[in-house]
């Protein structure tokens, strides 16, 4: 049997739900271990589109969905997405999804903090996505925050909201000269968020591990991506939780051997939403061309999504730190009809090489990306479904990339359907 944990590799929108939604046809649970609605995981079935942002993306394949502990979770974003799916026509009910009784709960004062810091900042800001992700997170560790088993306790939920409040009302009030919030009205509110959600809350890694005794099979879906990570991602431009693999064991509740295979997903060249360094940035008519063929809006803020060359540097440090056992290469169709291809293998820095992704924003920001140029290929790729009928070109390009990380490439992706695909090896089958 295999447990298989899916990350992004770069800065996140590498095509996760896409990868997510594809493998859960093999899984008999999907979950989500980190992030919250910052993420916008797309998927596209039989030419309709959904974005997720806190459900699992195996729920289209009518899988059990679960929301894992070391999530924040907006109840009223929840909600709608389970509303718009069951207007959808899919079974989004107690039995198809559960929420972890200790994930932490987005509160309407972690919305107001993000968004006031981030106005603050003008220049320095971080680009969050406003949805109140860090102060929660931040709540979490300081060991303030609110989780889904206080909404099972009304009169302890009272109390604590009040006692909380009077901290983040002075500070909300003084430091920001923002309007304070009403205790009743967010207790009012945040008690109806829980007698519809209350069937759902449950200790999802006892779900989990009886279903691994089974011999069911689990599928983890990482959010954001690996240079997004709060340890080993461009701190402090980064998200407030660990989007690296092994964070899926302590984000559901399973033990590490558990884990079966790890794949990483790489965008066919690099974007990134929000600020921080960026070494292969294109900023010329290819940067472009790529943001318009890509369509790279962000799919939660709407953002341009910035758009450069693939970076190997940045990938093999991907590798190293989720110990990837194969690639998913997405969106090589967007590549088609570009003259050359860039691949960066590593940095130039005060006259020095560079090959390992360095600690120092200063540093990074001063790399200068080596690159190594490859033919490209004027065919559309789009209709191809087996490795043998890529152009030879393309075969090259994908060759490189297994070379320069060390990593087989398990699955091609050319476009955003589930069918438009090339399955060179399913990560469910033990090698
Ligand atoms: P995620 O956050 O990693 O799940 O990625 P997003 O959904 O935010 O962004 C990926 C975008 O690329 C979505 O609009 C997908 O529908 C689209 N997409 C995924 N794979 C492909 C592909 O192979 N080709 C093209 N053209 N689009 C893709
Ligand atoms: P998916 O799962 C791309 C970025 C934000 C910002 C930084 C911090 O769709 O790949 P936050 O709101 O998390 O405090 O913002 O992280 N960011 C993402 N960028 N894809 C995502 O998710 C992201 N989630 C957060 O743009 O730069
Ligand atoms: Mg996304």
């Amino acid at each position: 049997m295999s447990n298989i944990v899916i990350v992004g590799t770069q800065w996140g929108d590498e095509g996760k739900g896409k990868i997510v939604d594809l493998l859960a046809e093999f899984a008999d649970i999907v979950v989500r271990f980190q992030g919250g609605n910052n993420a916008g995981h797309t998927m596209v079935v039989d030419g309709e589109q959904f974005i997720s942002h806190l459900v699992p993306s195996g729920i289209l394949q009518g899988k059990m969905c679960l929301l894992g502990n070391g999530m924040v979770v907006d109840p009223e974003v929840l909600l709608k997405e389970l509303d718009n799916l069951n207007n959808r026509g899919i079974d989004v009910g107690p039995d198809r999804l559960k929420i972890s009784e200790k994930a932490h709960i987005i509160m309407p004062y972690h919305k107001h903090i993000d968004m006031a810091r981030e106005n603050m900042k003008g220049d320095q800001k971080i680009g969050t996505t406003g949805r109140g992700i860090g102060p929660c997170y931040e709540d979490k560790a300081t060991r303030r925050g609110v989780r889904f088993v206080d909404l099972l306790d009304p009169k302890e939920f009272d109390e604590k909201i009040k006692t909380i409040l009077e901290e983040k009302n002075f500070y909300l009030e003084h430091y920001f000269s923002a309007e304070k919030l009403d205790p009743a009205g967010i207790i009012d509110q945040y008690k109806g968020y829980a007698d519809r959600l209350s069937p759902h809350i449950i200790n999802i890694s006892i779900v989990m591990n009886k279903a691994i005794k089974e011999n069911k099979q689990i599928l983890f879906e990482g959010a954001q991506g690996t240079h997004l990570d709060i340890d080993h991602g461009t701190y402090p431009f980064v998200t407030s939780s660990n989007t690296v693999s092994g964070n899926a064991c302590c984000g559901a509740g399973i033990g590490p051997k558990e884990i079966t295979g790890v794949v990483g997903i790489v965008k066919a060249y690099t974007t990134r939403v929000g600020s921080g360094p960026f070494p292969t940035e294109l900023f010329d008519e290819i940067g472009d061309k790529i943001q318009k063929k890509g369509a790279e809006f962000g799919a939660t803020t709407g953002r341009k999504r910035r758009c450069g060359w693939l970076d190997t540097v940045l990938l093999r440090n991907a590798a190293r730190l989720n110990g990837l056992t194969g690639l998913v290469i997405t969106k090589l169709d967007v590549l088609d009809g570009l003259e050359d291809l860039k691949i960066c293998t590593g940095y130039e820095y005060n006259g020095k090489i560079i090959r390992d992704f360095p600690a120092s924003l200063k540093i990074l920001g001063s790399c200068k990306p080596i690159y190594e140029v490859l033919p490209g290929w004027p065919e559309d790729i789009s209709k191809i479904r087996n490795m043998e009928d890529l152009p030879e070109n393309a075969r090259h390009y994908l060759n490189r990339i297994e070379e320069l990380t060390e990593t087989p490439i398990d699955i091609i992706s050319v476009g955003p359907g589930r069918e438009e695909t090339i399955l060179i090896n399913n990560p469910f089958n033990l090698k």
